[in-house]
């Protein structure tokens, strides 16, 4: 790759044009990240096409492709980091998190073990007992860093399924579980479908779920859950509580759970990829109250933590089970008589990105404190749209914002369900379309809703305003017949 013929390939030289580039274009970005909107999705199909050449024999440089990659993507771009990015659960990245990040690929170490980089698994390790302090976990629980809360669920069910095994003494990591009765999985309706496609892959079934619930939202039956528990006259299952549901931010009681768990046996993990902060503020502690108790627990970085893409993390008690489960082993790896520890032994990956930087250095710049102050700031900015809804007359809110979800829907009065429900999926449509914010839109008991999610440090009030505004004025646009009234 230093053939002097061919003055494409990587150089050292390199690194000066791309340094430059860098500074400018994170300055100018980071300068109008508040104004961009939150995707232009025409401008994004135009911008795709430059894109579409062959694979090239000879290339451009680093400078010229990276220009390139700017000047043609942006505008293919969501602003995703920004503050009008009300769709999924989408955090920001905080100043700190977002240097760390660049130190990570600049550094580029495997956070695989020591050896790869002794920074990245103490850092790991030291963060992930910070955020057991931060969200009330058990202090003996082992914890595992992976790309989001949907390897972390990973992580806890397949633990959960180590120690289902191990109860009717199988170890399923060595021998498999054929000849073992289906594994039930007790859960409410909340269940995230993250979940749902792991208990696939760990070949328990998407049919093994069984969901107890009082209602359409999905609220859990408490009854119908112990008995299902009794049914099982001794034998081991699983229970799954949501803490933090995506359609209005709802809450299975944890306590009440680990009390069942307890009772039966059970092993219960809590999936709180966002909820799980309602533990960071005493004005929502309550709702997660219990949690210390959990087998296993998943939770989300790139949500609340405000850290860049792809961040989750696993916390499971028993570190047997959890080493067990993850077993990965071979000579040129790691030196099994080396007592430090191999992170990629305890969980689905070997290479691993040094997520924990990032992670550690958004903590230590901030602190509880500084985590404690967004988090409420969203919770008041969650109650400020809901006002704003609730003094809409065309705007009906279908739940109560427990943290920073707002579920609600547009109805002026006066249509049937069906219509409303057409109307909403396409007002849901017409935000996308009309690009200022991103948001998605929900079933809920039945009846489709937008459910804006505010988790992005940036947000402030002047946005959940300007929101509700743009909502209402393109939803008076919309008529029940056709399209946008006025629209070209
Ligand atoms: C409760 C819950 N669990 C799991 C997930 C999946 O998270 P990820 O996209 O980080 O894998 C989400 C995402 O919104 C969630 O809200």
């Amino acid at each position: 790759m230093t053939d002097p013929m061919h003055s494409c390939d990587p150089t050292r030289a390199e690194h000066e044009k791309v340094r430059a580039f860098f500074e400018r274009v994170a300055e100018s970005y980071l300068d109008e990240i508040d104004d961009r909107p939150a995707l232009d999705y025409e401008a994004a199909g135009s911008a795709l096409k430059s894109f579409r050449i062959p694979l090239p024999e000879e290339g451009i440089g680093a400078e010229a492709a990276l220009e390139s990659l700017y000047r043609d993507g942006l505008a293919a771009t969501g602003t995703s980091a920004g503050p009008r990015f009300y769709h999924w659960v989408v955090g920001g990245v905080t100043p700190a998190a977002l240097g760390a990040d660049w130190l990570t690929t600049l550094w580029d170490n495997p956070a695989f073990a020591w050896q790869g980089s002794p920074l990245a698994v103490e850092l790991e390790l030291l963060s992930l007992d910070w955020m057991k302090e931060l969200f009330g976990l058990a202090p003996e629980m082992s914890g595992v860093m992976v790309t989001g809360a949907s390897m972390a669920n990973f992580v806890g069910m397949a633990a959960a399924r180590q120690w289902w095994g191990q109860e009717q003494g199988v170890d399923i990591s060595e021998d498999g579980w054929a000849g073992l009765p289906p594994m039930p999985v007790l859960t409410s309706g909340y269940v995230h479908a993250s979940a749902v496609k792991v208990l696939s892959l760990l070949g328990v079934g998407r049919k093994q779920i069984r969901r107890h619930t009082r209602d359409a939202v999905g609220r859990v039956d408490l009854a119908s859950m112990e008995e299902a528990l009794k049914g099982l006259d001794g034998r081991p299952a699983v229970m799954m509580a949501v803490a933090g549901e995506v359609n209005a931010g709802d809450f299975d009681p944890v306590e009440e759970m680990a009390d069942l768990a307890e009772k039966y046996g059970a092993w219960l993990h809590v999936d709180g990829a966002f909820g799980l902060f309602a533990a960071v503020s005493d004005r929502t502690a309550h709702l997660v109250r219990g949690v210390e108790r959990a087998d296993s627990v998943t939770v989300d970085g790139h949500k609340w933590l405000n850290v860049p893409y792809d961040s989750g993390y696993a916390f499971v008690k028993d570190r047997e089970i959890l080493a067990r489960a993850f077993a990965y082993t071979a000579r040129y790896l790691a030196d099994p008589t080396d007592p430090r520890p191999v992170l990629g032994g305890l969980g689905p990956e070997s290479s691993r990105r040094a997520r924990a930087l990032a992670v550690w250095a958004t903590l230590r710049a901030y602190g509880r404190g500084g985590y404690r102050r967004m988090f409420e700031k969203h919770l008041d900015l969650a109650k400020r749209m809901a006002e704003l809804v609730d003094e809409a007359p065309d705007l009906e809110r279908l739940a109560d914002p427990l943290l920073s979800v707002v579920c609600f829907r547009y109805n002026p009065g006066g249509l049937g369900e069906d219509v409303l429900n057409d109307l909403n999926t396409r007002l849901g449509e017409a935000v996308l379309e009309d690009g200022r914010f991103s948001v998605g839109v929900t079933e809920y008991g039945g009846r489709m809703a937008l459910r804006p999610t505010l988790v992005n440090w940036r947000t402030e009030a002047a946005d959940v305003e300007a929101f509700v505004e743009v909502v209402r004025g393109l939803a008076n646009r919309l008529t029940p017949e056709g399209d946008l009234e006025g629209a070209t």
